[in-house]
């Protein structure tokens, strides 16, 4: 009986590790004390049942006591522990919150607001057409000789029963002139396509912005006059322009008009090539044969058409040096354009 009460007694100095006790010593004790088989304590009274009816009351009341105080101390040190691993994982009030992101416009779509706005303060309305075309619209009413290379599968996107993907905007052109009477002034922002690589300076999907303008009279003073308006409008006061002859289908005479390079203003700079200058069109007067294709009188009417590529022009303004950076989503790049995005 005295062994059994100094056990007892013994056992109850043990109480002192279990705060400092970590998760898995914390079982371990549990198990070497109150375990159901070896337990310390477990064994302490099961063996009560042989002792004098007098000490069992005595002994088994310490040892009672005893397994209450360790299951409360078990308990207690359980809740500490949990409590101090959910501070760890858990919510830190004190971290600054994350900003959220806005939205903001591509710069292409910004460069394209942008080009219809000027025109639409030179007095130009705004048209839209199919990015699916017909053979006809694309090719054969812009004068298009039947052999013309851009025709070839090679070059263009092909859909089913004629129809394929237009390879400009000039097809609008054509629908603008054959639904109104000059005046015309119109300009027709959108897509375009060509079986193109994907590469630095090409894209198999681009934007073009189109314009044209049919009225009696107009010459090519009336051309360059305009452009240049325009690119002094967008590019800055002092921007010098010239053209320098060149090819399309549709047009007769064919100009290409290049810029004072916005980058170096003129000086050599890699985005203008060390040349000074940027080509950003090709524009000509309305050939002929366009007109008539639209029963529009060229003894009587006259017009000038250009294409540019917003593309291109966001490059040549901000210096960047791959069309793919444009379609690759990528918001670091994007948010520097868009006064908004990633934080
Ligand atoms: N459609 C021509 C192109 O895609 C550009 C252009 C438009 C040229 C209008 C002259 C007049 O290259």
């Amino acid at each position: 009986m005295r062994d059994l009460l100094a056990a007892v007694h013994a056992l109850r100095e043990r109480l002192g590790e279990i705060p400092q006790a970590d998760e898995r010593r914390l079982q371990d004790l549990k198990t070497e004390i109150l375990g159901r088989k070896a337990g310390a304590l477990t064994k302490i009274l099961g063996d009560l049942p042989k002792l004098q009816p007098a000490d069992r009351r005595s002994v088994g009341a310490a040892a009672n006591v005893l397994k209450r105080d360790f299951e409360a101390a078990f308990a207690a040190r359980e809740r500490d522990l949990a409590r101090a691993s959910r501070a760890t994982v858990g919510l830190d009030p004190t971290m600054p919150g994350r900003p959220s992101w806005r939205g903001g416009l591509h710069l292409v779509t910004q460069v394209v607001a942008e080009i219809c706005d000027i025109f639409r303060e030179l007095g130009f309305t705004r048209a839209v057409g199919p990015e699916a075309e017909t053979e006809w619209y694309n090719f054969g009413a812009l004068n298009f000789p039947k052999d013309h290379p851009a025709i070839d599968v090679q070059d263009s996107f092909y859909l089913a029963d004629g129809l394929l993907l237009r390879t400009h905007t000039s097809p609008v052109q054509v629908r603008t002139m054959e639904q109104y009477r000059p005046p015309i002034r119109v300009v027709s922002p959108g897509q375009c396509y060509r079986r193109d690589p994907f590469d630095p300076s090409h894209a198999p999907v681009f934007e073009q912005v189109e314009g044209l303008v049919v009225d009696e009279g107009v010459t090519f003073v009336d051309l360059k006059a305009t452009l240049s308006a325009f690119a002094r409008q967008f590019f800055g006061p002092h921007t010098a322009t010239r053209f320098s002859p060149s090819y399309f289908p549709f047009t007769e005479p064919s100009a290409d008009m290049q810029v004072s390079c916005s980058v170096c203003h003129g000086a050599g700079c890699p985005t203008c090539k060390q040349t000074g200058w940027m080509e950003i069109l090709g524009s000509g007067m309305v050939h002929p044969a366009v007109l008539e294709n639209c029963r529009i009188d060229p003894e009587h009417y006259s017009g000038f058409a250009f294409g540019m590529g917003p593309h291109r022009i966001a490059m040549v303004r901000h210096g960047i040096p791959d069309i793919r950076l444009f379609f690759e989503g990528d918001v670091r790049f994007l948010a520097q354009f868009s006064g908004e995005g990633a934080p």
